[in-house]
């Protein structure tokens, strides 16, 4: 069967072109508009690992049940350890498309609700991914448990603790954790259906330029650039999810290498700490996971920790949520928006701080004239930086704005072609000798090189598909 037919046969058993998804013209196959798409493969990835996992995990045993889906399931420690790093890029992809979507001024009309939506899965991602680092029972997700009860204390919600940490066993306590895990995905699922179908509808931002940095900035269902979803989407899609999964069990899969593991700091450590009942667990700082460092080093402050959690989590969260709602001008340019954009970065700038300052300086308390030392000059530096670009901004954007898009023709010379088709073949081969030599490792003790391998097939793969997409789709 030759390649078309076989793209045909799909298209037809799968009436993949009666889907109603809508197409993009060819400057949206890049990166930069396919964060949502990252984040989103990223959250694949976790259910899919999370399911399996679920097969052998058991709440009345964490600790050695978790030790043993590493040590005795197939491919399991592959499973856990990308399970952990796929959290982890999940997070990292959610903040860097949340800041892009912010610089761009995609949460104004007609996109407000789907930024909402948005923060409102952040959260839920972070606690879901909280509440996943505790059901491991190691020393690490015991402190983590003992500092969410301590938040729910602080905020006077210790009724709530028998909900979300059960009643003093571990039986309860992890089969409460393992529950509210499965709850917050599903959850998390439900609000990506409703994002996506939002984001569907929408249609993607398009370039700031083409729309007059004004908003509401919309694509025209009959802008006769865009061309059907399938096949190029699909097939960007299929290059996106296959990189992002490569990512995700590259990393933890290279740390977990013996030659490595033991000198992984343990915050980054692809695999759980020690139980709290042995005798190397006195040995750990209690940290948290990396990405709520930031709240950690809040706690060392000398406030209460109902204020720390107001201003480290609360505040910043509200604060997101009405951004569409309070900054209602048409205008789309991050430096048409100064006020808000020296705010974010002033906030990024604070939140990078903490986390640096709570690895390093775990449960040190904060003294007042440190804490203005690095809460102050962020501030001056962001307000004074932006509102002086806002008003050089300010004299160049008409020279800006009149000058023309010109959407860059996509062009094709035969010298390419021939370069970007041996290279596919160069690229398939390598992928088909590493999986032959995949067939050889053990599926329990060679994990690591299990991962590097599946990693390096899952981004040959998309390698390929990207180097087809510009052969024959561009
Ligand atoms: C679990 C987390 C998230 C997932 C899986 C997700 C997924 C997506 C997807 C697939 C899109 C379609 C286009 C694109 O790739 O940009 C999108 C667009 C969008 N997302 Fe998200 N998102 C998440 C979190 C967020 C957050 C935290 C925010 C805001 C703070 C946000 C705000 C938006 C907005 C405003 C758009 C429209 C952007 C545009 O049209 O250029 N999303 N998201």
């Amino acid at each position: 069967m030759s390649r078309k037919s076989i793209g045909d046969w799909f298209a037809e058993t799968f009436h993949l072109k009666d889907i109603p998804f809508m197409g993009v013209p060819t400057y949206m196959f890049s990166i930069e508009y396919w964060l949502g798409g990252i984040a989103s493969a990223a959250l694949f990835w976790q259910a899919l690992t999370g399911l399996l996992m679920l097969l052998y995990y058991q709440p009345s045993d964490a600790y050695d049940s978790t030790m043993a889906i590493i040590h005795s399931v197939p491919f399991g420690s592959v499973l856990l350890s990308s399970h952990l790093y796929g959290a982890y890029i999940m997070i990292l992809a959610v903040y860097i498309h949340g800041l892009h979507v912010y610089f761009k001024g995609a949460y104004k009309k007609p996109r407000q609700f789907q930024w909402v939506l948005g923060v409102l899965m952040f959260a839920m991602v972070m606690i879901t991914s909280f509440v996943g680092y505790s059901m491991t029972g190691d020393v690490l997700g015991t402190d983590a448990v003992d500092v969410g009860k301590g938040i729910l204390a602080s905020i006077h919600l210790s009724a709530l603790t028998p909900i979300f940490f059960g009643n003093g066993t571990d039986l309860d306590l992890f089969t409460r954790l393992l529950g509210w895990h499965i709850i917050l995905v599903t959850l998390v699922v439900l609000l990506f259906a409703l994002h996506f179908y939002l984001a569907e509808q929408n249609g993607f931002m398009p370039d700031l330029k083409e729309a007059k940095y004004k908003a509401p900035a919309v694509l025209r269902k009959d802008d006769a650039r865009i061309k059907p979803w399938w096949p190029r989407n699909f097939i960007f899609m299929i290059g996106i999810v296959t990189l992002t999964w490569g990512i995700i069990l590259m990393l933890p899969s290279i740390l977990a290498l013996p030659q490595i593991v033991d000198k992984v700091p343990i915050l980054f450590s692809p695999y759980p700490g020690p139980s709290p009942t042995s005798p190397q667990a006195s040995l750990v700082p209690a940290y948290p996971p990396w990405f709520f460092l930031f709240m950690y080093k809040m706690a060392d402050m000398p406030f209460p920790l109902a204020i720390d959690v107001s201003m480290g989590a609360l505040i910043p969260l509200v604060v997101l949520i009405v951004v569409p709602f309070i900054d209602r001008n048409e205008e789309l340019h991050p430096l048409d928006r100064p006020f808000l954009t020296a705010l974010f970065i002033t906030g990024l700038t604070w939140l990078i701080e903490l986390s640096i300052w709570g690895a390093g300086q775990p449960g040190v308390p904060v003294k007042p004239t440190w804490l203005l030392l690095v809460i102050i000059p962020p501030f001056i530096i962001s307000f004074g930086g932006i509102y002086l670009l806002h008003f050089m901004w300010r004299s160049m954007k008409p020279k800006v704005i009149n000058a023309d898009p010109g959407e860059k023709a996509a062009t094709s010379n035969g010298v390419e072609d021939r370069l970007l088709s041996i290279l596919g073949i160069i690229v398939t081969a390598v992928a088909v000798i590493i999986l032959l030599l995949s067939f050889s490792l053990n599926p329990i003790t060679d994990g690591p090189l299990i991962g590097l391998s599946w990693s390096a097939l899952l981004l040959l793969f998309s390698a390929d598909v990207f180097i087809y997409f510009r052969y024959e789709l561009r």
